[in-house]
């Protein structure tokens, strides 16, 4: 396979700054490396710009709403090369990032008669609208967009939706009030900590699986720092307790290769300004090494029992 490096250094999803620095640190713990060395061509383009846009009032409500509309302009065009050299791993950049890129790969799928599906892997909804936030934080809002919930002025039409039921969350454990109520009245697939809890993360991720692989649909995995648990993974702003253990993430990131359904990634919010001697870039590193075919043994084990 060939796997396309596509830097996006965006910091305008939320107040505080340093996810800008995220490409670079992945780049520095050896991402492109990693993929090299499981057999994979890897072709790092660089850092992506945003389309030119207006300044943004620091006071503004949602918050730098023009420099993420800029952002996703310029990443929605990005899987229109990329997705037919490869899988394109959007690097960023906090999680505005998918309002882009996750537009973008299902603006391409639909002009291949594929369906799009979405693995969202996250403390968090982000099923926020302009209107609907209270922090203004855009980065709480791209499961909203790419699914054509209204709301989004000023930002590229969503011409192709992906559907609510062809969603899946997991990590759920912050869920503010308007997203609960607008996500329980769609078809969106919610896994919170306290499932995984009762019964395991393999379970929810094999059921979408194998609703993605009945519809030979595309799949856009999504992972935000912050679906892991702080104590393994402290370089996010959105820091929530009780989060997927290293082990539990590294099985999704391995069901997913084994799954071969995966065409395209996001690795979102980290910010090395707040990392431990880069220890949360090098497992999101590492994780995304398993979705990619990294392994303890060629083939699982359970096939020796
Ligand atoms: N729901 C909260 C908000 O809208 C948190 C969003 C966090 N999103 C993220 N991508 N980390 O502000
Ligand atoms: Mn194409
Ligand atoms: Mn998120
Ligand atoms: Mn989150």
């Amino acid at each position: 396979q060939t796997c396309i490096l596509i830097g996006a250094p965006m910091d305008c999803g939320k107040r505080r700054a340093g996810c800008l620095m995220g490409p670079d640190a992945y780049r520095t713990a050896g991402l492109g490396k990693a993929l090299g060395d499981l057999g994979h061509e890897v072709l790092d383009i660089g850092n992506l710009s945003p389309a030119p846009h207006d300044a943004d009032d620091p006071d503004a409500h949602p918050y730098a709403r023009n420099a993420c509309i800029g952002w996703t302009q310029s990443l929605i065009l990005a899987p229109q090369w990329a997705m037919d050299q490869g899988v394109p791993i959007f690097m960023g950049g906090d999680h505005a990032l998918s309002l882009g890129s996750v537009a973008g790969v299902a603006a391409h799928a639909a002009q291949n008669g594929r369906p799009q599906f979405v693995l969202w892997l996250d403390a968090h909804a982000d099923f926020h609208t302009p209107e609907t936030t209270t922090s203004g934080n855009l980065h709480g809002t791209p499961l909203a967009y790419v699914t054509g919930q209204p709301g989004f002025d000023g930002f590229p039409p969503v011409t192709t939706p992906v559907p609510t039921g062809n969603v899946c969350v997991i990590g759920l454990r912050s869920v503010d009030g308007p997203e609960r109520n607008a996500l329980q009245a769609t078809r969106v697939a919610r896994h919170d900590m306290r499932e995984i809890d009762e019964s395991g993360i393999a379970r929810p991720l094999q059921n979408f699986l194998s609703r993605v692989a009945e519809a030979d649909g595309a799949l856009h995995v999504s992972l935000d720092v912050d679906f892991l648990d702080p104590a393994v993974a402290p370089a996010v702003g959105t820091t929530v307790p009780g989060g997927a253990t290293v082990r539990e993430a590294h099985l999704v990131c391995e069901m997913l290769h084994d799954s071969g359904l995966v065409t395209s990634m996001d690795l979102v919010e980290l910010n090395p300004f707040l990392d431990e001697r880069g220890r949360t870039a090098q497992l999101m590193v590492d994780l995304c090494a398993s979705a990619m075919g990294r392994r303890v043994f060629d083939r699982p084990t359970r096939a020796y029992a």
